[in-house]
């Protein structure tokens, strides 16, 4: 299949890497250039503009939040204007919902296709093809992208016809999230302070109470202190932004996004927003008046 890729970050780079592995033929553009070197060492073809990466079946966007998103579909040489009448927009990044009803309408005013498609997994499980895919849209063109999602995530969930389901769905799963890595952060400083050590308490926890994967990967995460970038916190701010904005639209109360949004705010005014959205535990250590290790 001929796909143009746009967005080569930390997800966009690995899930391009596995199309490539997979045999499909990529067009690849990212705004900065360099990031596409090792992706055309690999045969993928580079694009210089947004445009010229339209020249496809299937146009995969993998961009950091609605501004890219916007900039790259509607502005000047966008994915609008460029893709072809019955093109498809697969379009992964984690966007507000308000945006995808958007680009239903506009994709569908030119006569293109529009799914989204967001994910869950982060960059060592998009690396292993390992990524959940939420999908919605039209039947058919779900079935048309069936063999993209197939290259480069473990199972495809479809969350309904409409597109913005997917991403209001993939949204709060990140709320979630992060209401997990929250309530631990301020768990383990109250056991650290009382001199219960990190791996101790997670190794109990995740053979009692936790048993899931979710609460072990972060609680590991938190006690070896690993918090360089797989999520950036200010990623995670944008998401707790965008959940709210859609509780506002529906007149649904949050108040733990509202909270945590409180949280992610601090940790970026402390300068803290490229380091992983683990370290929210980093701001309930801090907070504790931990001067050692997260903290
Ligand atoms: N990381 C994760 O664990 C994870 C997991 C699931 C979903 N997601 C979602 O996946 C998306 C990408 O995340 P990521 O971690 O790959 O982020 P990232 O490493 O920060 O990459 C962001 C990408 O967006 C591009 N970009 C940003 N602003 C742009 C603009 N104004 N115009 C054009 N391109 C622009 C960047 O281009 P440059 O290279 O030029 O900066 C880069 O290609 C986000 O929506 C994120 O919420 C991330």
């Amino acid at each position: 299949m001929e796909i143009g890729f746009i967005g080569l970050g930390q997800m966009g780079a690995a899930i391009a890497y596995n199309l490539l592995q997979a045999g499909h033929q990529l067009i690849a553009y990212n705004r900065t250039r360099e990031k596409t070197a090792q992706l055309a060492a690999l045969g993928a073809q580079v694009a210089e503009r947004p445009a010229e990466a339209c020249n496809a079946d299937i146009v995969v966007t993998m961009l950091a939040d609605d501004r890219a998103v916007e900039a790259i579909v509607f502005g000047q040489d966008g994915l609008l204007e460029a893709m072809p009448s019955g093109a498809t927009h697969v379009s992964m990044s984690t966007i507000s919902v308000a945006l995808s009803e958007r680009l239903t309408t506009a994709h569908r005013a030119a006569v293109q296709r529009y799914v989204a498609a967001p994910v869950f997994g982060r960059p060592d499980a998009a690396a292993a093809r390992k990524l959940f895919i939420i999908a919605a849209g039209q039947a058919d063109t779900l079935a048309r992208c069936q063999p993209l999602f197939d290259a480069i995530g473990q199972r495809t969930l479809v969350a309904g016809g409409d597109p913005s389901a997917a991403n209001l769905l993939k949204l709060t799963g990140n709320m979630l999230i992060a209401s997990v890595i929250e309530s631990l952060g301020e768990a383990i400083a109250l056991a650290r302070k009382g001199g219960i050590a990190p791996e101790r308490y997670m190794d109990i926890m995740s053979q009692t109470l936790f048993t899931i994967a979710m609460h072990a990967n972060y609680g590991a995460l938190i006690a070896d202190e690993r918090l360089e970038p797989g999520f950036k916190a200010r990623l995670g701010l944008k998401d707790i932004r965008l959940v709210l904005q859609a509780a506002d639209a529906l007149e649904v109360p949050m108040p733990t996004a509202s909270l945590l949004h409180d949280q992610f705010i601090a940790l970026c005014a402390q300068g803290d927003g490229e380091l992983d959205w683990t370290a929210l535990a980093l701001l309930a250590a801090r907070n504790a008046g931990l001067t050692d290790g997260l903290a």
